[in-house]
């Protein structure tokens, strides 16, 4: 009988020792804080480990983060080298943070920040309605929910770039990568949104520099980490006109302190990390395999690349 430390993000433990109950029945699963005899772990399914946890657990034989998104792993300098790391690649995550980015596309597309000032003020004040066609999207980032994000909003008629690491072919999306591709898809971009993995490489990714690439009425949307973007940049861009309005749903830290100026930032629409929480009923069954494969000596699904950090 394998035994599993549970550190959840979001979502109650009791939701998830519901299902890993109905599941897995013989699958011990314990509660962190609640350890219990360490050198008897053998999983880890976590969320933002304390520095240092994991490390002492001699038993460990794979981690799984609790998210898409595994930059909280390593912010441990204790994490154990050499075991399993994966994350969650989940459809129904991926519909959702995709639905919520094309929300905060439209939004900006539409410059609903205006009408909801407007309603404030009782004016009755319509706006210019562009095309989408006219309106080209950015997207940094063109994996597991950047690809989709890029794909729906070229459904909708955007003419919608992205940009990675590696060479892409997406059809349908103009891909760019690496350093010398950026700065082609910054001149593109009137409306850009990221979805990177947050790695020594993205930490403070967008910049005043990053900024001055972009056109001038840009917009950005930022659903990856609150990590990649200075803040005091983008103020400092929005206040100027370089940029005309930002709609961000992560951001460090979390919660957004009270004190933060983007709160009331006239230009600044804020969602408190919500485009895609960790649905248990939907994820359960991929730890289950892994935990399955790790078992039988067979590669895990959805890997972590501990050298690039995601
Ligand atoms: P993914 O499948 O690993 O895709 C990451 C993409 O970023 C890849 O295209 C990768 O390029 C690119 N990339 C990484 N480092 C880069 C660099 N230095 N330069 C250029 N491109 C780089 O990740 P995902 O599943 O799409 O998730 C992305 C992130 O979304 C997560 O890490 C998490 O932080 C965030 N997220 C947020 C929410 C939310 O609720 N707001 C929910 C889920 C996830 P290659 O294709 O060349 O490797
Ligand atoms: C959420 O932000 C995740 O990484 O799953």
């Amino acid at each position: 009988m394998a035994v599993m430390l549970l550190k959840p993000a979001k979502a109650a433990a009791d939701a998830w020792l519901a299902r890993f109950a109905d599941a897995a029945p013989d699958l011990e699963v314990r509660v962190w804080p609640e350890l219990g005899d360490e050198a008897e772990i053998d999983y880890a399914f976590i969320w933002d480990p304390p520095p240092g946890l994991l490390a002492k657990l001699p038993r460990l034989k794979g981690v799984f983060s609790l998210g898409a998104g595994a930059d909280h792993l390593f912010r441990d300098p204790d994490l154990p080298r050499g075991l399993p790391l994966t994350r969650v690649v989940d459809p129904s995550m991926t519909a959702r943070v995709t639905e919520h980015g094309l929300t905060l596309v439209l939004h900006l597309h539409r410059n609903m920040a205006a009408y909801g000032a407007a309603q404030r003020r009782g004016e009755w004040a319509p706006e210019p309605q562009p095309r989408a066609q006219d309106r080209p999207v950015g997207i940094l980032g063109l994996g597991v929910l950047g690809g989709d994000l890029a794909r729906r909003c070229a459904d909708l008629g955007f003419p919608v770039a992205g940009w990675s690491r590696t060479a892409k072919h997406l059809d349908g999306i103009d891909c760019f990568h690496g350093a010398e591709g950026l700065v082609p898809f910054l001149a593109r971009s009137q409306i850009l949104v990221c979805l990177l993995p947050l790695t020594p490489e993205t930490d403070r990714i967008m910049d005043a520099a990053l900024f001055a690439g972009l056109p001038k009425g840009a917009m950005v949307v930022n659903l990856g980490r609150g990590k990649h973007l200075a803040t005091e940049d983008l103020v400092a861009a929005l206040e100027s006109g370089h940029l005309a309005h930002a709609a961000l749903d992560v951001f460090e830290p979390e919660p957004l302190p009270a004190e933060s100026p983007l709160w009331a930032h006239p230009k600044v629409t804020i969602t408190p990390h919500v485009a895609g929480v960790t649905d248990p009923d939907a994820v359960v069954a991929q730890v289950l395999e892994n935990i399955r494969r790790i078992e039988a000596g067979e590669p895990v699904l959805h890997p972590v690349d501990r050298d690039l950090g995601y």
